[in-house]
């Protein structure tokens, strides 16, 4: 099949770059033309795991293509992905004016029947009012090509959304005219060939799929946050709880991981326009707001034990080690990171901090700039030399099992701030360290 992705970013290049890979010819395009013309040398602006590999081997077989040119990309594909960003605005509703102009875009250049599938996470009713804009335009120019309009939300981890859209849990389709049914299940029979993975739904309850899976997974992260400052109060701890309630198969492991609070571009911002859009019918759901208010509340807790620990507010100068950048591990984004919120604070109190990642060094210099109090280092041990303390933030596999007593050695005093639970207190304190973690009080 001809395919066209609107918007080369995470989620349409991941998307591209897959649809291509099982034979179907791609088009990604986007208005960024040196991004464009870097992926056309094969080169990615993002970092996650066997993208490269994909893209560099189906630009060679042509079946990928990069372009700007918005009217022949339109043009020349029978089915149009839309997969533009959604931000956040300041009053925590979706921006929408990307998608709205793609939507014009199409209206304005499309010269045959097309199908427009709705990749982006938009807000419930998005879906059908694009489609009123592509027919306006249509109308302006007098034409009368039958445009359908399907949503198909994705569910793409960062760090695994190749082999999450290679294979994936399920497919979301929203469609209200039924014929469109064949088109997706040969679109995506590829990725479904160990059973059928496909949901088809209307479009209204994909679209708030969508959000419903994100606020889920959220309030998971939320509830076993909440446990984890409880178990510390009352001297219990929360790594047992959580493998004491997750080997219950209605409840599970994933997710029930207690961190400094989740981070990344989708959460936060999701689950805002859910609030905001839930408003505009006037509901105020009282979970996802409470989800979304723990997790504040969570990178403080974990800062105030920093704080609590150095008395930094004292304006002694003091030095970390920072272990980690991108908001998780196997990315270089740092959208919305917990690690660089907890930086960004350590400086304004005037502390120098070391910082290390195996990924996002770049992408953090450029966010952060030149700072006298920040040192950007080529590895983990460089970041603990003279360092009052480590803080680890993200939970790369090379920290899981380091040279402890390399650590100990460089750091002024053996002092860890964990805020991923990598270590095992009694370990840590048989090793000589301070160990303070999420969820349980320092031995
Ligand atoms: C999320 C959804 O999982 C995905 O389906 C959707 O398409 C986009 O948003 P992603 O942002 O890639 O994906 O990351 P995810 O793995 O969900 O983690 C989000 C944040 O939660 C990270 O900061 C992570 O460290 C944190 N987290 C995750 C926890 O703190 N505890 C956990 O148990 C799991």
């Amino acid at each position: 099949m001809k395919i066209t992705i609107i918007g080369t970013g995470y989620v349409g290049l991941v998307t591209g770059a897959c649809f291509a890979h099982v034979g179907n010819s791609v088009t990604c395009l986007d208005k960024d033309e040196k991004k464009i013309e870097k992926l056309r040398q094969g080169k990615l602006p993002i970092y996650e795991p066997g993208l490269k590999k994909i893209v560099n081997e189906n630009i060679v077989n042509k079946n990928l293509f990069f372009s700007s040119n918005t009217k022949n990309s339109i043009k020349k594909s029978k089915i149009i992905f839309v997969c533009v960003g959604t931000p956040m605005k300041k009053d925590g509703s979706s921006d929408l004016s990307f998608i709205k102009k793609v939507a014009i875009d199409i209206g304005d250049n499309i010269n045959e029947n097309k199908i427009i599938v709705m990749k982006s996470t938009v807000p419930v009713g998005t879906t059908e009012t694009i489609l009123k804009i592509i027919n306006k335009e249509l109308l302006n120019r007098s034409k009368k090509y039958i445009v359908d309009i399907a949503n198909n939300p994705e569910f793409l981890k960062e760090g695994k959304g190749v082999g999450d859209f290679m294979s994936p849990d399920r497919i979301i389709v929203g469609l209200n005219n039924h014929k469109l049914k064949s088109v997706f299940k040969s679109l995506y029979r590829p990725f479904s060939v160990n059973h059928e993975k496909l949901i088809f739904m209307d479009v209204k309850s994909s679209e708030l799929t969508k959000y419903a899976a994100n606020a889920m997974l959220a309030t998971k992260i939320s509830f076993i946050n909440e446990m984890a400052i409880i178990a510390e109060n009352l001297d219990a701890d929360i790594n047992s709880i959580r493998e004491g309630i997750g080997s219950d198969s209605r409840i599970g492991f994933s997710f029930i991981y207690p961190s400094a609070g989740y981070g990344g571009s989708c959460f936060n911002k999701d689950l805002n326009s859910l609030i905001s859009f839930s408003k505009k019918v006037g509901l105020k759901p009282k979970i996802v707001n409470a989800v979304n208010q723990v997790n504040l509340n969570q990178n403080k807790y974990f800062f105030n034990k920093i704080i609590r620990r150095f008395k930094i507010k004292s304006m002694r100068k003091y030095t970390f080690g920072i272990w980690g950048l991108s908001y998780k591990p196997d990315t270089d984004d740092i959208r919305n990171s917990i690690s660089i919120n907890i930086v960004e604070k350590l400086i304004k109190l005037n502390s120098e901090v070391r910082v290390y990642d195996p990924k996002s060094l770049d992408n953090a210099k450029l966010y952060l700039k030149d700072n006298d109090n920040i040192t950007f280092c080529k590895n983990k041990y460089e970041a603990v030399k003279g360092a009052d303390a480590l803080i680890l933030l993200t939970e790369w596999l090379e920290f899981r099992s380091p040279d402890f007593k390399k650590i100990k050695s460089h750091l002024k005093k053996p002092i860890i701030f964990d805020g991923k639970n990598q270590y095992d207190k009694y370990d840590m304190q048989k090793r000589g360290f301070e160990y303070h973690q999420i969820g349980a009080r320092t031995l």
